[in-house]
């Protein structure tokens, strides 16, 4: 596949992946990766800040709001991920947009307050990026940001914000987000999220011989030709696989 013009591609570090997508992620581009309930979300997500600051000298900021920073660390050293030393290096920030809900104290170097106030948070993510001069931006997730605001309805406002901010801003971002059956309908929770993100990857679970199997789809990739089949992938030792040549039916 060729692409009719020149476009930067960043590599997801997700093997298998980019060669669908015409070998990476459209330089800038925000990409909203959706599914329910572990199907996968933090797992890609991480992987991609990752790889992106170990294998292709991209530093990468993750801003978790599902999970505190240590128990996502613990959790991706079961795919031999040391995010630890990428912190120490200064190639990876990890923002812990938990530990203060809970009234718990923490020992993170980045963290966000109980109640933010939205600007404030678009400030705090802005200051984070320019700090580590990362290239790469993952927010887990969409919802949980909602969820922090007074007002819920107000996330389309802030969506909008932060459109602007990130195209400010030049990184590549994933935006996680929860629907119970993107596949057959409503890909997104607040359904403008689509509208900012310039790609959306649906991460479902299909069943198979009595058997759950993982699978994904690229439903939108902007300055990019992409296949719309369904792709099967696995969570392994090493993270996320997509098998690019195998079927889901
Ligand atoms: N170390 C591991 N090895 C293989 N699979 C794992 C491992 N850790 C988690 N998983 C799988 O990944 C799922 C969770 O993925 P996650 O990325 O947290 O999903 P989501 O963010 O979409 O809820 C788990 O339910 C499990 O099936
Ligand atoms: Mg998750």
């Amino acid at each position: 596949m060729m692409s009719s013009y020149f476009v930067r591609r960043v590599k997801s570090g997700i093997p298998g992946f980019d060669e669908l997508i015409e070998g990476g992620f459209p330089e800038g581009t925000t990409v909203l990766l959706t599914g329910g309930t572990g199907t996968g979300k933090t797992t890609f997500a991480a992987q991609f800040i990752y790889k992106g600051a170990d294998e292709y000298g991209e530093p990468g900021v993750f801003v978790t709001l599902e999970e505190r920073a240590k128990d996502l660390r613990r959790e991706m050293r079961a795919f031999g991920w040391d995010f630890e030393r990428l912190e120490k290096e200064g190639k990876v920030a990890i923002v812990d947009g938990v530990s203060s809900t809970v009234g718990l104290p923490s020992e993170e170097r980045f963290v966000l307050e109980d109640r933010f106030n939205m600007d404030n948070f678009l400030r705090y993510i802005y200051r984070v990026v320019k700090a580590i001069n990362a290239k790469r931006l993952v927010i887990d997730s969409i919802p949980s940001i909602a969820f922090r605001l007074e007002e819920e309805r107000k996330i389309r406002e802030v969506l909008l914000k932060l459109n602007t901010i990130l195209l400010e801003m030049g990184v590549t971002t994933i935006l996680t987000t929860e629907a119970p059956d993107p596949a057959h309908g409503k890909i997104s929770r607040y359904g403008i999220e689509e509208f900012i993100a310039r790609g959306v990857v649906i991460l479902d679970l299909q069943e198979r011989n009595i058997e759950l199997k993982r699978y994904l789809l690229i439903r939108k990739m902007r300055e990019t030709r992409h296949s719309m089949k369904k792709y099967p992938f696995e969570i392994g030792p090493t993270g996320v696989v997509v098998y690019p040549s195998g079927e889901i039916y």
